[in-house]
């Protein structure tokens, strides 16, 4: 199967930039490599619910989510340097002032940095899914990972996850489970086409079948 392909993203600075350069330094967080808890509030000079995107890819979601609800902070983690320069320009360009966008490992940022109970949820859409066995231990979603997110979430917080790979599907939903999150109805709130994904575009345009679940954290 395809995966993304980093070459396909053009990434060139024009010479004379006509957004906020100052901003786009703003949304570039350097979080990675450190072992001090984030503080959140510092991050985004406000104090306000918080959503984590892995994996955003060519940032579509993020940038959407973002514009949509100003009310919330977003940030992005994402370890392909094109996709980090890509998603940071676009939301200067569209003064986003909610979003902070990490280069990184999830896995390490999130284990090393991220209090406990401070995200109020987590999107990963269209993980790698590594179909071939020997390959399966490199994928994200994965036992040890799936603490983390336990873990960080706020009581009550929830994870948003979609794949279209039916095995890795139900490997999500044990790992998860096994956390302590429970399954939960998928949220509409991002059912909206201004939410969907590259991949789950390309993946809806083939008629290639999509699967989706949500989960929460125990709490009020
Ligand atoms: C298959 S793509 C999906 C991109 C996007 N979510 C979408 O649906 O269009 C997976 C993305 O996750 C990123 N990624 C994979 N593992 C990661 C990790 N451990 N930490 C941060 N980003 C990761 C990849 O660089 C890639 O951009």
């Amino acid at each position: 199967m395809a995966r993304i392909s980093i070459r396909s993203i053009r990434y060139r600075r024009p010479l004379n930039p006509t957004w906020d350069t100052e901003l786009e330094q703003q949304i570039h967080c350097h979080i990675e490599g450190i072992e001090a808890p984030l503080d959140f509030t510092g991050l985004f000079q406000r104090q306000a619910p918080l959503h984590v995107e892995i994996g955003f890819g060519k940032g579509r979601f993020l940038l959407a989510a973002a514009e949509r609800f100003p009310e919330t902070n977003w940030l992005g983690i994402e370890y392909a340097p094109p996709c980090v320069a890509l998603a940071a320009e676009r939301a200067a360009r569209k003064g986003l002032r909610n979003v902070r966008i990490a280069r990184g490992v999830a896995e390490d940022i999130i284990t090393a940095r991220f209090p406990a109970d401070t995200v109020a949820a987590y999107h990963i859409y269209f993980p790698d899914p590594w179909p071939k066995k020997r390959h399966h231990k490199r994928r994200l979603i994965k036992p040890p990972f799936a603490v983390q997110l336990a873990r960080t979430l706020e009581p009550g917080g929830f994870v948003n996850t979609a794949t279209d790979n039916s095995e890795y599907f139900e490997e999500i939903i044990a790992a998860c489970t096994d956390a302590g999150l429970a399954r939960r109805d998928v949220p509409d709130t991002y059912a909206d086409d201004a939410f969907r994904t590259n991949f789950e575009i390309r993946f809806l345009t083939q008629g290639q079948p999509v699967y989706r679940a949500a989960f929460r954290k125990p709490g009020p």
